[in-house]
């Protein structure tokens, strides 16, 4: 069966789901995306990413073609389909498509809105037991990496550079500062202390991150925001890489060099648990039928 996707306000099939040509989205990256997990069926820190979607919105200058509650109602829709089985959301908003192609903003936006799923796949033991690589890279991107836009081609070239070294992802560094990864923010454990860059329009400010933040704080492990220099990254004993999809992967080997002893350490070893155990209070609130957080 052919999963639903949601087209301007319709649920239809992936072969139906079709935009125009001129979609201000594929010819401008003119237009804004989120992504939320959802467990159990349901949508995970849903009030946070739409939060994040409206400041990408307020930042183009784009109305909300969709209210809180909408959205929510697509999400819950979405989730419906297959509640048994973990999955992200994907939403994306384009200024929309114009008969005539020009880098110039219409003055009445008519948006193009999408979302779609993709399975969550299982946690990869291998990451669990072995961590990733990754290697750093001049950051090539714009100086509004804090909008979630579309425009992600740097991104990608990172990645491809990724793969070409054998390695998972890599760290942008700009003006000496090791910033986030192609799609997740960094974390490192430098002195004891749990270190991760504060927010800027250097980086995205991760929904992941803040949940990392909060639950350090709830249990008392000493943390801070603050920028990270390259030499500090060198020196880390960890380095993590987050995002809603790939939650905390330990980076075990930084251009070819072991981070720490070269394997998943303590402090990600704790932090990881209690993120599982957020997971599973998610989980907990599917089972007694509630459908989404409070
Ligand atoms: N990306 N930084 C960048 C550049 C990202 O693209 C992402 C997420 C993050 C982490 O944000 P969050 O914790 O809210 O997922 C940080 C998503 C997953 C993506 O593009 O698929």
């Amino acid at each position: 069966m052919s999963e639903s996707v949601y087209l301007n306000g319709q649920f239809v099939s992936r072969e139906d789901a079709c935009l125009p040509v001129t979609d201000r989205g594929l010819l401008f990256g003119d237009s804004v995306y989120e992504v939320i997990p959802t467990y159990a069926g349901i949508p995970f820190r849903a009030e946070q990413h739409l939060d994040r979607l409206q400041r990408s919105l307020d930042a183009i200058g784009m109305g909300n073609p969709l209210g809180p509650d909408e959205w929510l109602e697509v999400l819950m829709r979405l989730c419906d389909t297959d509640p048994d089985q973990d999955r992200s959301i994907y939403i994306q908003v384009t200024r929309g498509a114009y008969d005539i192609r020009t880098h110039r903003p219409p003055a009445a936006s008519d948006p193009n809105v999408i979302a779609f799923t993709a399975p969550i796949p299982a946690r990869d033991s291998r990451i669990v037991r072995e961590g990733i690589k990754a290697i750093t890279l001049a950051d090539t991107r714009w100086h509004r990496c804090d909008i979630k836009s579309t425009n992600l081609l740097a991104n990608v070239m990172a990645q491809a550079e990724a793969l070409k070294n054998e390695a998972e992802d890599a760290i942008f560094i700009r003006n000496g500062f090791a910033r986030e990864g192609t799609s997740s923010n960094l974390f490192i454990v430098l002195d004891e202390l749990l270190l991760t860059p504060p927010n800027s329009d250097e980086i995205l400010p991760g929904i992941t991150r803040d949940l990392i933040l909060e639950l350090a704080a709830d249990a008392g492990i000493s943390h801070a925001e603050a920028s990270i220099d390259e030499s500090e990254l060198r020196q880390a004993s960890e380095i993590w890489l987050t995002s809603s999809t790939r939650e905390i992967a330990p980076v075990v080997e930084l251009n070819g060099i072991p981070v720490g002893e070269g394997r998943p350490g303590p402090h990600w070893q704790r932090m990881d648990q209690l993120y599982q155990a957020a997971k599973e209070r998610i989980r907990l609130r599917a089972r007694s039928g509630e459908k989404h957080e409070p």
